[in-house]
């Protein structure tokens, strides 16, 4: 049994991209997971088969996954918790959810959990166009020079993909991945239209808010479940920074005009969400949003922010994550989400939705001085000794997870610099058999990844006394040694 991510996004969620690219979450993919345009809609025109919503590339996910061999993309991802559970765990959850879904009498236990799905939300961008270019989003620097950023989804496939999703038993669709969903031609038309045909099927989006609508397109506006308005901040000069192309003054209009017409069409239960990506630049507002969003009938979101090098909040460092900024401000960035968090409580949301992943895990972890990554999770007596005598960890030695090339997942005790040792009592085997799994210096060893990571041979080390001592020797280019045991004899 190993540590995995807490996520059944691959299973239960399916978006494509004006492009055609196939995703199951937010992050973006290292992972080929197929092209809905020619590995779906063109196959079916021809009278082939599809495997699109089991692609090799989402089989390949899931078995990572499954077996805590997590993908870079899952490693590195900010939309789910930082807190990992076992991989026992995620399959109990995936296979309560598959048998939720999935017809009476479906054999889930016998299931291959890697080539089965039930989606229950898909989502399209029908264009990947924008008319804003906020700064920490790579239309801020793409939109502009890379021709991917001027595209729609092909119009002949737009209805019968829409079709195509509601066959899936899904209960919600999604219109946004990466550009401006409003700003597509067909947009109102399009979906006003499926709305008609499938009215139990609820219609979710992000958008910007920033365009003047029609009257029609208030009123399908005023249709959907939940709407996300993506604006960061209140603050007139702050918002102008952020998000060059949009217009605060137009935003806070529509949305208004949006409640009015829910009010006149008697539209209740739905959801209007402020999205504030938080940076260092944005925390010091997020009181004021939530304090407008809860006066209003709406309700703060908040994101985590995700670095992105194609874009000029990092190339002019306009922003940089919470984690970044002095220990004092974190920690008032901490005492202003907590604040948020408690009035979300007391009203009832469900925190998951509307404080987006590492967000709060981060910035405790560094607050906190929390170095383990884990706390021991089955029998292990290397990680519960270890995790006995040093219950948070320390700089230098740690609980820790590291991948190698193949994705293979190590667990065990890191040692982050050469001439620490460990020394933990308590033992009674008299042997352990031991392994050194190395990280090499950035640039060492040619990698894909960030950096080359290499398992040794096991060796058997000797408990004397109870006590088992271990003080690893870097070779050259070996900047940090994870230790594994693997048995007690
Ligand atoms: C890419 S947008 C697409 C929909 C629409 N254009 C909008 O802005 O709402 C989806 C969400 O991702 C957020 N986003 C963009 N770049 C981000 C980043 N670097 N880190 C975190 N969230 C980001 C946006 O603020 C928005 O809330
Ligand atoms: S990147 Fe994150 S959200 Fe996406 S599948 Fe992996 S763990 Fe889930
Ligand atoms: S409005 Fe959305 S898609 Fe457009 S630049 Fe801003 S975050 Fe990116």
């Amino acid at each position: 049994m190993k540590l995995t991510r807490n996520c059944i996004q691959p299973w239960a969620f399916f978006q494509v991209h004006a492009g055609g690219m196939v995703q199951c979450c937010a992050v973006a993919n290292d992972t080929d997971m197929g092209d809905f345009i020619i590995d779906h809609c063109q196959k079916t025109a021809r009278g082939e088969p599809s495997d699109i919503l089991d692609s090799p590339g989402l089989v390949r996910l899931r078995e990572g996954l499954l077996s805590g061999n997590l993908r870079p993309m899952c490693r590195r991802c900010f939309f789910r918790p930082e807190e990992l559970i076992t991989t026992a765990e995620l399959e109990r959850r995936v296979r309560r959810h598959l048998g939720k879904r999935l017809p009476a009498g479906t054999g889930v236990d016998s299931l291959d959990l890697a080539r089965s799905h039930a989606y229950s939300e898909m989502c399209i961008s029908f264009t990947n166009r924008c008319n804003s270019r906020c700064v920490y989003c790579v239309q801020s620097v793409l939109a502009d020079v890379n021709p991917y950023f001027k595209m729609d989804f092909p119009e002949e496939y737009a209805e019968s993909t829409l079709e195509f999703f509601a066959a899936q038993g899904i209960d919600q669709i999604r219109s946004c991945v990466e550009g401006e969903p409003t700003v597509y031609r067909r947009w109102c038309e399009v979906t006003s239209a499926f709305k008609d045909r499938h009215p139990h099927i609820e219609l979710y989006m992000t958008t910007n808010l920033s365009r003047r609508y029609s009257e029609k397109e208030i009123e399908l506006l005023a249709r959907y479940k939940v709407l996300d308005i993506s604006c960061d901040t209140l603050d007139p000069d702050l918002y102008a920074r952020m998000r060059p192309g949009s217009n605060l003054s137009l935003v806070l209009d529509n949305l208004q005009r949006v409640k009015a017409k829910k009010a006149d069409m008697g539209i209740r239960g739905t959801r209007i969400s402020l999205h504030s990506v938080v940076s260092d630049a944005t925390w010091r507002t997020l009181d004021s949003l939530a304090d407008y969003a809860f006066a209003n009938g709406f309700v703060p979101l908040l994101g985590y922010y995700e670095e992105r090098p194609n874009s000029r909040a990092y190339r002019e460092g306009l922003c940089r994550p919470l984690t970044a900024m002095p220990e004092a401000e974190q920690a008032e960035a901490r005492k202003s989400i907590l604040r948020i968090r408690e009035e979300l409580l007391r009203r009832g949301y469900d925190l998951g939705e509307f404080i987006q992943g590492g967000l709060l895990c981060s910035l405790e972890r560094n607050l906190d001085r929390r170095y383990n990554r884990f706390e021991p999770y089955d029998d292990n007596p290397l990680h519960r000794a270890f995790h006995r005598q040093c219950p948070s960890g320390s700089p230098d030695a740690h609980l820790d997870i590291v991948y190698d090339h193949d994705n293979i997942a190590y667990n065990g005790v890191l040692f982050a610099r050469p001439g620490v040792s460990l020394r933990l009592e308590g033992f009674s085997a008299g042997h352990a058999v031991v392994r050194e799994v190395s990280l090499y210096k950035k640039g060492c060893h040619s990698t894909k990844y960030d950096q080359a990571v290499l398992p040794g041979y096991r060796k058997t080390v000797a408990v004397s006394g109870g006590a088992f001592a271990y003080a690893p020797q870097f070779a050259e280019g070996v900047e940090k040694i994870l230790l594994e045991v693997s048995e007690w004899w």
